[in-house]
């Protein structure tokens, strides 16, 4: 029998909400943390989190005002010393990304969780993660630290100094990450940590996985490379890189991962 349609007229659509509070506009796709929308701050609720797009079917969380005031008291929460002031000035002079302070505390943390005695370093700087891995590390714990760039290698030098590390407290390597790590021990780091050339982050996570023991780990500092990594429009090559990074960290079966929303970003994974 052929289907045929009801005899009776369709309900009427219902109306549409023009309240502009029960409507916000929809978040641009384009990024997950809009910085300049302020609709998603009409209904917040007491986690930071606005649920108003959930109420309209969308699967995205927005970041309220009070996240990311919350997101910048925990970046300054461990006050930092004379010396990383000092570290941290040089690099300001040179044109230098310096860990953030959060950033820095999150890298003592997972130094001490990990009981680090020896740690790796790609990108030494000016010495300002430096410090805070060498504070979170055992007392008679070694850094290993790799930079092409000889000046900075003395200022950081010069930073562990003003910090009150003993000069065998840390190795300074001049060279390029991919030239100096296939020269260190295989499983003997408790972390490594990459803040070199983006460009090579699939090389660091290989080479750092040989690197560390069963229980080490490893971080990435800046992996949301200033919230490129979200945008989708079009990126350099390095944020690219990075995407692969985060996805091949996250799948691999040799790590426990974890990305963690300090400074810009810190890509850690413990090595199973
Ligand atoms: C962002 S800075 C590191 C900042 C430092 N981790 C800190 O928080 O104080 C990046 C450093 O990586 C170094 N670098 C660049 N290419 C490198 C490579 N291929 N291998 C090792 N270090 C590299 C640069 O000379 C620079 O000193």
């Amino acid at each position: 029998m052929a289907w045929s349609a009801p005899a009776s007229a369709p309900a009427p659509a219902p109306a549409r909400r023009t309240d502009p509070s029960l409507d916000p506009r929809p978040i641009p796709r384009r990024s997950l943390i809009p910085l300049n929308d302020r609709s998603h701050q009409q209904v917040p609720d007491g986690n930071g989190y606005s649920h108003a797009q959930a109420t309209r079917g969308h699967k995205e969380r927005v970041i309220t005002g009070n996240r990311l005031t919350s997101w910048a008291f925990a970046d300054a929460f461990v006050a930092e010393d004379d010396a990383l002031r000092w570290a941290r000035d040089r690099a300001r002079e040179a044109g230098l990304r310096s860990v953030s302070p959060g950033t820095g505390a999150a890298l003592r943390v997972l130094a001490a969780t990990v009981d680090a005695k020896a740690v790796a370093e790609i990108g030494t700087g000016t010495g300002v993660s430096g410090i805070h891995l060498l504070h979170g590390m055992r007392p008679d714990g070694v850094l290993t630290t790799v930079d092409p760039e000889p000046e900075h290698q003395q200022f950081a030098r010069q930073a562990f100094r003003v910090a009150g590390f003993a000069s065998n407290r840390a190795r300074f390597i001049p060279g390029h990450a991919l030239d100096v790590l296939p020269r260190l021990a295989d499983s003997g780091y408790d972390l490594v940590f990459c803040d070199g050339d983006r460009l090579e982050s699939l090389d660091y996570l290989a080479e750092s996985l040989r690197l560390l023991r069963p229980g080490g780990l490893v971080a990435f500092e800046g992996v949301f490379a200033s919230g490129r990594t979200v945008d989708s429009g079009p990126q350099p090559t390095e944020v690219i890189r990075l995407r692969e990074l985060l996805r091949a960290v996250r799948e691999s079966p040799e790590l426990v991962p974890s990305l963690l929303p300090v400074g810009d970003g810190l890509l850690c994974a413990v090595k199973r």
